[in-house]
């Protein structure tokens, strides 16, 4: 059995997953992280794996860029694969000067400018996609006991990478974190399936700064990032 984008038998994906945007951190955090990681697909070069952490089965699965990719990543591990516990792991942009670049960001909620909620609630409910409550709280306990430090709160998850029409400083002014292009599609379709979903980041670049990390410096956050992730997937 498989769906049109992942190549798995019923059973080879774990209830508790990863979702790096890119396939090779997929690889990366299942060579790094996993015991005994096995790949269950590479369609397209999206890369799954399924091992353990801690004993205890975990999978890692790319979902490429932006909502649609996600979307269709998350769908077919939810209702063919029956993933249950969902995790972005991913890099944003600072937005705010509360956030500063290598900080860990976990979203409290992802607000959007994309048309998945629109499409699903119509024109005049603005549905507000949420973390699950206890895997925040699990992420957060989990922070402080690893001795790290993350920041939550709102970001925001734009169809637009490159975009110069958006309005940063309003954003900014309503207390927006970060920004990013995956995280409001995984809390809409978690809150659609009643799965639990989290997404954290490491601040990559910053756009009032315009500074970015070195490929180093993103390497040494992002393996903390991991850290809580699987710590709160396991619990
Ligand atoms: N914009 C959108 N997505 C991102 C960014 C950004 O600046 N950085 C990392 N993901």
């Amino acid at each position: 059995m498989s769906t049109p984008h992942i190549a798995a038998e019923k059973g080879e994906i774990a209830e508790r997953i990863l979702l790096p945007g890119d396939p090779l951190r997929a690889k990366f955090i299942a060579e790094h992280f996993l015991d005994g990681a096995k790949e269950y697909t590479h369609v397209r070069n999206i890369l799954g794996y399924t091992g353990t952490y801690k004993g205890v089965p975990v999978s890692v699965q790319g979902t490429g860029m932006g909502i649609p990719s996600i979307s269709i990543y998350v769908h077919e591990l939810i209702h063919t694969y029956g993933c249950k516990k969902l995790f972005r792991v991913g890099t944003c942009g600072g937005m705010h000067p509360d956030v500063k670049l290598r900080d860990i960001l976990i979203a409290q909620a992802a607000s959007t400018d994309s048309s998945l909620v629109r499409n699903i609630f119509g024109g005049t409910i603005n549905f507000c996609p949420i973390a699950d409550f206890t895997l925040l709280e699990k992420a957060v306990a989990n922070t402080r006991r690893l001795q790290l430090k993350a920041t939550i709160g709102n970001i925001i998850s734009v169809d637009r990478f490159y975009d110069e029409d958006i309005d940063n400083d309003k954003l900014r002014k309503y207390g927006i974190l970060g920004v990013e292009m995956e995280a409001a599609a995984l809390y809409t379709l978690a809150a659609e399936a009643h799965v639990q979903a989290l997404a954290l980041f490491t601040v990559s670049d910053h756009l009032l700064t315009g500074e970015s990390c070195t490929a180093e410096e993103r390497q040494t956050s992002f393996n903390d990032m991991i850290r809580i992730a699987l710590e709160t997937a396991i619990e």
